[in-house]
């Protein structure tokens, strides 16, 4: 069976019309809720104000653009992950089957051996962190992955320990900015792996060279080919 996750963006003109045709999708949602108001998102980020303004329309499409790129790339990256790394490792696998209390700490540990996500911040002031200098309008890159493997903070801070107690892992960013989506992903990514190893418990890798990676801020196999039984 092949597993196409997402190929990545290849073809900036095709690229261009899904922005335009996903835009003009959300004026179509909003000019319906501005008629029909509902009890959803849509209708709330129209009765919202900042500063005693309503929002305007960009704003509100840019809100809902950064919702659904940021709740789609991510999850499938994260599952993608999960089970590249089941598919890999019986031992692993088995033992979710068999006890399947264990979900929340294998989840949180795919979360953070597997992190998707890297960010990057603008420096707003000169400052020095760790005694590394910044200067003003610097990029600076937040390697989250990379701070989930701290061995001052995890112990075999390598290894994939399906029930590792403690995991105060960054996958989701940390401070003001932290994922908002985390814990509707922790359900998805629950959901996904329990009903595929409901469905299908033993599974492997086809061939470990096939598996493709994502490029980029959001990591996760691409191509996952696996073979059942
Ligand atoms: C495994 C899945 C996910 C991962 C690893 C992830 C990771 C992150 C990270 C690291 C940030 C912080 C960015 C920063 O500091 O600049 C972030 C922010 C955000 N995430 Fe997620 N995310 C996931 C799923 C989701 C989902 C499902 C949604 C919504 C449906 C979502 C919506 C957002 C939004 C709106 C922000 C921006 C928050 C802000 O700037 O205040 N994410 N995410």
């Amino acid at each position: 069976m092949y597993l196409l996750l997402h190929e990545g963006v290849t073809n900036n003109t095709s690229f261009m019309q899904a922005i335009g045709e996903m835009d003009t999708y959300f004026r179509d949602q909003i000019a319906s809720r501005r008629e029909v108001p509902g009890e959803d998102l849509i209708t709330f980020l129209l009765d919202a104000e900042m500063d005693g303004q309503p929002l305007s329309d960009e704003h509100i499409i840019g809100t809902l653009r950064l919702l659904l790129i940021a709740g789609i790339d991510t999850t499938w990256s994260a599952i993608g992950a999960s089970l590249w790394h089941l598919a890999k490792h019986p031992q692993d696998r088995r033992r979710l089957v068999a006890e399947p209390a264990l979900m929340p700490t294998a989840v949180e540990e795919f979360l953070r051996a597997y992190a998707p996500v890297t960010m990057a911040r603008q420096v707003v002031r000169e400052t020095t962190v760790g005694g590394c200098p910044f200067k003003e309008r610097q990029m600076v890159m937040l390697p989250f992955p990379a701070a989930n493997r701290d061995p001052e903070v995890f112990s075999d801070a390598d290894r994939v320990l399906i029930d590792r107690a403690e995991n105060r892992h960054a996958t989701f960013g940390l401070g003001i900015h932290r994922c908002i989506g985390s814990n509707l992903a922790r359900m998805e990514i629950t959901v996904a792996i329990e009903e595929w190893l409901v469905r299908i418990p033993e599974f492997k890798l086809t061939n470990p060279d096939d598996v493709t990676w994502s490029h980029g801020a959001v990591r996760g196999p691409r191509r996952l080919p696996v073979t059942f039984g």
